[in-house]
Formats: structure tokens, sequence, C-alpha cells
């Protein structure tokens, strides 16, 4: 069974990260996604709010939505998997992108990334520019899920006329 580690922040996920994980599963049986518990980074959304977000966004069975802390390549042993998924948005993703793979695999010689490009659709938005554009009362509807839409209406309700 193939088997691939989704990491990251997610705070939030968005479209974006739906996509790879949809386009993921077409490549792997199963898929962890797993959210980033970093203590020193303040967060938009607690780890529990995320994952709690990716799980019912992503409802299907192939898809595990788990939490981590310190080092990926701990957890990727742990879990018994060495592939992890990342996608690429654009040019400007690579080179951070290029040294987490290389560095990861310095770390764990059986470590591998496998990388995606994001779709045409999802290839400006990233996590930080929903939680600003929110934030500041704009429109990200058809950006993120429709939870996390209704999460973050939420968190900004009298941005939203609520
Ligand atoms: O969604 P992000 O913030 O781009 O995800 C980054 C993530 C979580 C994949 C990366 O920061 C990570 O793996 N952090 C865990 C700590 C770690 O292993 N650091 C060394 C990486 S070389």
């Amino acid at each position: 069974m193939a088997t691939a580690i989704y990491p990251g922040s997610f705070d939030p996920m968005t479209n974006g990260h739906l996509s790879i994980i949809q386009r993921g599963l077409t490549m792997f049986d199963r898929l962890i996604v797993a959210v980033l518990n970093n203590p020193r980074k303040q967060a938009m959304f607690s780890v529990e709010e995320r994952t709690r977000l990716i799980r019912e966004a992503c409802p299907d069975p192939r898809v595990e939505v788990d939490s981590f802390q310190g080092l990926l390549v701990h957890y990727t042993r742990r879990k018994g998997v060495h592939v992890i998924l990342r996608g690429l948005r654009a040019v400007s993703d690579f080179e951070y992108e290029f040294q987490l793979a290389n560095m990861n695999r310095k770390l764990d010689p059986e470590f591998d990334t496998v990388f995606m490009m994001t779709g045409q659709d999802s290839f400006y938005i990233s996590s930080q520019l929903v939680r600003e554009v929110a934030s500041l009362g704009g429109d990200v509807s058809g950006l993120v899920p429709t939870n996390v839409l209704r999460a973050l209406r939420e968190k900004f309700p009298s941005k939203n006329g609520g």
C-alpha cells in the first residue's frame, strides 16, 4: 500500500491544499495529512481547529489527519512512511522546498519528497494571504473549502456583517 505524508501548517487549509490531496490520492493509496504543531509560532487556528477543518473538508477514508511536533523526519520514521508530498506553486516556492527536501534527506537518507504543481486555479492562493484578506474583511470564497470560509467568518464576524 503506497502511503505518503502531506505535511504543512494548514493555517488554514485552502483549496490549493485540497487540490494537492485530491490529486495525491491518484498517486498514493493513502495520505496522512500532518499538521505541524509549532509552539514557537502564533497560529490563527489551533492545531485542533486545523485538523478538524481538514477532516471535515476531506471525508475520504483514504485520508488520515494527524498532527506532529518537532522534526518531520522523526515523525515520518515513527509512521514508517518515507515519502512526503508537497505542492509547488511558483518558482518562488522552489528554493525553500529544495532546501527542505535536501535537509530532510540529509537527516534521513531514506526520506524522499514528491512535488506536485498546484493547478492553475490555486497557484496564487496561500494560507498567509487568505488570513490577511479574511482578517481585513475581503472575500475569500472560492479560495478555501466552505467549512474554512465559515470558520473564518466566525473569527472575524465584524468584518463580515455579523
Ligand atoms: O505549510 P508549510 O508551513 O510550508 O509547511 C512547512 C513544514 C511543516 C513542512 C516544515 O516547516 C516542517 O517540516 N517543519 C517541521 C520541523 C522540521 O522538520 N524542520 C526541518 C525541515 S528541513
